[in-house]
């Protein structure tokens, strides 16, 4: 019995093929929030990064950063991957990594570096200011240093925590206790900031240029031989992925979005081999799975990794139309959820600082009749 069901099972799969696994092997390679092993044309940015935060390893006083550049190139994965370095190299510098919009509040952004340090807080509630002034406590007993990435630095702003950086870069009277490096894609970020904040921060502006052609295209190309069956993809696709992914803003995510939907394009026509054509037919178009009618990931690849309020997702999947005028959008809104126009304005203000959506006035014959339009960021083309 045992050795016929071993039988069946082999005829079974006998003639399988490398191919009947389809031409997308490795999906999680193309999925933007995938580490891949190496960076590509980012290496003097990754040195540059760390040797502005290289003092701290002697407690000496590191260049802190504000880094910007537009979505997808490539800033947050340097960063961490300089993280992972130091974190080899030494134990008396803790890294800690906020995203602002996750961690939003000074005391969320606390109890990250309290457990960075190992820390066991009392489970009684500590106010802000007692947990930061254990953290500080525990970082002059054991001679410990604190690297922080605070990426999506907007969160802080939008929330009015910026109080946060103020206490970590006065802290330590003295002695650096606290690297700082603040990730935005937005470059006049800081400019109508606090004066005291920015005089006690000192952060060194570092702007992430865009990939040209080339670059983009070796990217996409590492990624296609990690994730999709050899020979199933040419030159000639990735090109085509790469120009529109230059075209807007240089943003590798969408790059990736267009490979990945490519590719699915063609396996569902049964085809081995990738086309351009497959890439022009699944531009900004969303890809169900054939089954059960649902999109095949859940949303775009420019919005995968953010932590969105629901209402805040519909906007932006009413968006994926293309532009609407704010008296289109409440309407549409409302069919799926009951909110007041008030509620609707203040989800827009949080996408907009998200920077996942571009808001234009429109003046109208009277200040009365003015409106606004209403796109997504990422599918802006380049002028
Ligand atoms: N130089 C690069 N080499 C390889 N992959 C890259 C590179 N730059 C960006 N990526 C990929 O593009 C995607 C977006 O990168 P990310 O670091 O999140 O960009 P940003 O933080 O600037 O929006 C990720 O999947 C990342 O792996
Ligand atoms: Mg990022």
């Amino acid at each position: 019995m045992q050795y016929l069901l071993v039988g069946v099972v082999g005829r079974l799969f006998a003639g399988m093929q490398r191919e009947d696994l389809g031409i997308v092997t490795r999906e999680e390679v193309l999925m933007p929030e995938y580490f891949p092993a190496g960076l590509q044309h980012r290496e003097t940015e990754m040195q540059a990064i760390a040797e502005a935060v290289k003092p701290l390893i002697e407690g000496r006083q590191p260049d802190n950063l504000f880094i910007h550049g537009d979505s997808g190139t490539g800033k947050t994965t340097c960063v961490k991957r300089v993280l992972e370095e130091m974190n080899k190299y030494t134990s008396k510098v803790k890294t800690v990594y906020v995203n602002c919009w996750e961690y939003s509040t000074r005391i969320a952004v606390y109890s990250l570096i309290v457990n960075a340090l190992k820390e066991i807080l009392p489970r009684r509630g500590l106010a802000t200011d007692e947990v930061f002034d254990r953290i500080t406590d525990v970082m002059e007993k054991d001679g410990m240093r604190v690297l922080v990435v605070l990426d999506e630095m907007d969160g802080l702003f939008f929330h009015n925590e910026e109080k946060l950086l103020y206490e970590l870069a006065r802290a330590g009277k003295g002695k650096p206790f606290f690297g700082i490096i603040g990730i935005s894609n937005d470059p006049y970020l800081l400019v109508d900031k606090d004066v005291r904040i920015k005089s006690s921060l000192r952060l060194t502006d570092f702007a992430f240029k865009h990939y040209d052609q080339a670059q983009m295209a070796a990217i996409l190309s590492e990624r296609a031989k990690a994730g999709l069956m050899p020979g199933s993809w040419g030159k000639d696709v990735i090109d085509a992925c790469a120009e529109k992914a230059v075209a807007r803003k240089s943003n590798v995510r969408v790059g990736l979005e267009l490979l990945w939907k490519a590719a699915k394009h063609a396996d569902k026509a049964d085809k081995k081999k990738i086309t351009v054509e497959d890439v022009e037919a699944v531009d900004g178009k969303t890809l169900y799975d054939a089954k059960t009618k649902k999109p095949l990931v859940e949303c775009s690849f420019e919005i995968r990794s953010k932590s969105l309020a629901e209402e805040e997702k519909l906007i932006l999947e009413i968006l994926k139309g293309g532009e609407k005028q704010s008296s289109e959008l409440y309407p549409a809104f409302c069919k799926k959820l009951m909110r007041t126009k008030r509620q609707i304005r203040n989800y827009l203000k949080a996408l907009e600082a998200k920077k996942l959506i571009v808001v234009e006035e429109v003046k109208g014959s009277s200040p009365m009749l003015n409106t606004k339009k209403i796109r997504l960021s990422w599918q802006e083309v380049k002028k």
